[in-house]
């Protein structure tokens, strides 16, 4: 997932001009080009508009554009910016990319991640990775999902009293599954593992869309339902944190801790 970025410097008397010749001869520009996963840094003079430079950066991932953010580079622009006295509008899009719709590849590609940065999740996003958990299987298609959105300062701050994995996400997708719609066979109902598919479908298509999450067991169901006040027939099952890995978001040291296929399959 690339995103894009478009910044219009605006100035008096050709200062915006004088900005970006600058940034181009002292070499930031060239350098700027030179960091890990910078893919455009390009600048534009408009024709209809004298005063005004656009520049268009693009970044193969939102951890490098974090560390762009973080790098010495920005405080060099900062002060140029100043010297010429320039205004700023940014635009920001994210492109979703054509390789991660290979299935092969999100599968490969999602881990469990445990720390996450402040940049909220894009809502279209948020409703694409819902959209994965409405088209998942469920027994009998009896559909029992239901999928809270916690994503405002107060339900995370009820979400830290009952689990100590938010891991600073700030989407949280409560997996509950309704009891008395799941499909019950004698004394048994698959409530739960209804919901499970339910949130595997959204931890993929979270991953297909450059989404990062983790599956969280790790909660107390019943204060969760106290804070929510959810009705008795309704089961949390999972959370799945859902956001944009922190620039210093360690691996996880368990994901390539696979067993082989041997000691999981046996042909009968
Ligand atoms: C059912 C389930 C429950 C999990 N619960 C937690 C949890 O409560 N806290 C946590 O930090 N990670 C939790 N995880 C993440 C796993 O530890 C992680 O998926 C596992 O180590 C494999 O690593 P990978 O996802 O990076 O491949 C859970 C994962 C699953 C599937």
């Amino acid at each position: 997932m690339s995103l894009t970025i478009n910044i219009y410097y605006k100035g008096e008397n050709g200062s915006a001009k004088e900005f970006a010749k600058e940034m181009i001869e002292k070499g930031i520009v060239e350098q700027i080009r030179k960091e890990k996963g910078n893919e455009k840094y390009e600048y534009f003079y408009p024709h209809d508009d004298l005063e005004t430079v656009l520049l268009i950066d693009r970044w193969e991932s939102s951890t490098a554009l974090d560390l762009h953010h973080k790098s010495p580079m920005m405080m060099q622009i900062a002060k140029l910016r100043d010297k010429y006295n320039l205004k700023m509008k940014v635009e920001q899009y994210t492109e979703i990319s054509k390789e991660n719709h290979d299935f092969e590849t999100v599968i490969r590609q999602r881990t469990a991640t445990r720390k996450f940065s402040d940049k909220k999740v894009e809502i279209e996003k948020i409703n694409k990775i819902l959209e994965a958990a409405r088209l998942a299987p469920t027994a009998k298609n009896l559909q029992p999902q239901k999928i809270l959105v916690a994503n405002t300062l107060e339900s995370l701050n009820k979400l830290d009293k009952v689990t100590p994995c938010r891991y600073n996400a700030q989407t949280v997708l409560i997996v509950c599954s309704d009891k008395s719609i799941a499909w019950k066979k004698e004394d048994y109902s698959t409530y739960e593992m209804d919901a499970c598919i339910v949130a595997t479908h959204m931890m993929l298509e979270a991953t297909n869309i450059g989404i990062d999450n983790i599956w969280i067991e790790m909660f107390d169901k019943e204060k969760l339902k106290e804070e929510f006040n959810l009705e008795d027939n309704i089961e949390p099952i999972c959370l799945l944190l859902i956001g944009y890995k922190a620039a210093d978001c360690k691996e996880n040291p368990l994901h390539n801790k696979r067993k082989e296929l041997s000691d999981l399959v046996k042909f009968i």
